[in-house]
């Protein structure tokens, strides 16, 4: 072992310098890797036990007036049909998701300004009175105070806002100007005052990122301590301005799970659909290497398709009812189970 004090460091003290913390995210040995992940597995099951929850995804528009260059809805993409459900076809993919057991239905799109404060208020509102034990979490992109704060009053819980980088040079470079890294740690820390828990991250191996990119991502989560922490492999899309970029690595986003269950302990962390899609069997090994939540997609299989953020996106083709059979299987797999709960998370 050449970094025993290291992996030590990280799970007891969590004090790392910079250079040790970079350390880890590139230089350990298979073997170590394999300790951070038995690790990562003995802090997830003291804290959440074998459970992992279960989150419907509602993916209900991907109309968007943004152009982040490695996003496949990005709105200069003209080879994609737009869509939007209508709020009563929301409700029936909640409707699905209760039936199927979900207790937490996350409504995604795009940044649609057709879902206005009021429209989107309403959408809650229905949601909540038909299922006042479900939690909502939103993930609708850089909204005003205003309309974040009508949200949680109207029901919603919880909020998605991936940082994407907390490097202000690559988020630069990973968005067009008119973006800012300064907005969206904004919105963040605003959301987090209303009391919404709040989920930042970002993606792994996305186009020029460097390991001091990766470090920055860590320092600015032990700053904002989010509820939860979104990462996957970044994916190429062909109709994007990034095509010609590499995909990010599966061992890396497995290791960055790992290192961000020994340092955000009670933190909820999905294997995500683009680790599926990089592998698989991606979610699985997330799930090995500290996640403890997954997200069937519970949108009409008729838009699935078009919701394709990167290439060859996992269950596009199925039934909201095979994405959950299919989960519950690579659950068991690895020796867990699915939660039927609203599931929150442990961080305060
Ligand atoms: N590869 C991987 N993840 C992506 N996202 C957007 N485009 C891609 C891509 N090409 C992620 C972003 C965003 C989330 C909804 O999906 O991190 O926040
Ligand atoms: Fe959707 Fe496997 S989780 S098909």
């Amino acid at each position: 072992m050449k970094n025993p004090d290291l992996l030590n460091k990280l799970e007891k003290e969590k004090d790392l310098t910079d250079q040790e913390l970079a350390q880890v995210i590139e230089g350990l040995t298979g073997e170590e890797t394999e300790v951070l992940f038995a690790r990562a597995r003995a802090v997830r099951e003291r804290e959440y036990g074998k459970d992992v929850y279960v989150r419907g995804l509602i993916e209900f528009s991907n109309i968007c007036q943004n152009d982040c260059y490695y996003c496949g809805i990005r709105k200069s993409n003209t080879n994609l049909e737009r869509y939007r459900l209508t709020p009563e076809e929301i409700l029936d993919c909640a409707r699905e998701g209760y039936q199927l057991g979900f207790r937490t239905f996350v409504l995604q799109s795009g940044e649609d300004a057709w879902f206005t404060r009021e429209r989107m208020s309403d959408i809650i509102r229905k949601i909540k009175k038909e299922f006042p034990d479900c939690a909502i979490t939103l993930s609708l992109g850089e909204r005003s105070r205003e309309e974040y704060e009508e949200w949680f009053a109207a029901g919603a819980d919880r909020y998605l806002l991936r940082h994407e980088t907390a490097d202000d040079d690559h988020y630069r470079y990973l968005h067009p100007e008119n973006m800012s890294l300064a907005n969206r740690k904004n919105c963040l820390y605003t959301l987090r005052e209303i009391g919404y828990q709040v989920g930042a991250g970002f993606m792994v191996g996305s186009p020029v990122q460097t390991v001091d990119n990766l470090v920055s991502d860590i320092r600015f989560l032990q700053e904002l301590k989010p509820h939860m922490i979104g990462i996957g492999p970044f994916l190429t899309h062909p109709d994007t301005p990034f095509a010609d970029k590499e995909s990010g690595s599966l061992s890396r986003t497995l290791v960055l799970l790992g290192i961000l269950r020994l340092l955000f302990p009670g933190v909820l962390l999905p294997a995500t659909t683009a680790l599926g899609t990089i592998a698989p069997n991606g979610r699985e090994q997330g799930l090995l290497a500290g996640a403890n939540v997954v997200m069937p997609n519970l949108s009409p299989v008729g838009v699935r398709k078009k919701y394709e953020l990167y290439a060859n996106k996992i269950c596009t083709g199925e039934e909201s009812a095979q994405c959950k059979n299919c989960l519950n299987l690579r659950v068991e797999s690895v020796g867990y189970q699915l939660a039927v709960s609203r599931g929150d998370s442990r961080v305060v």
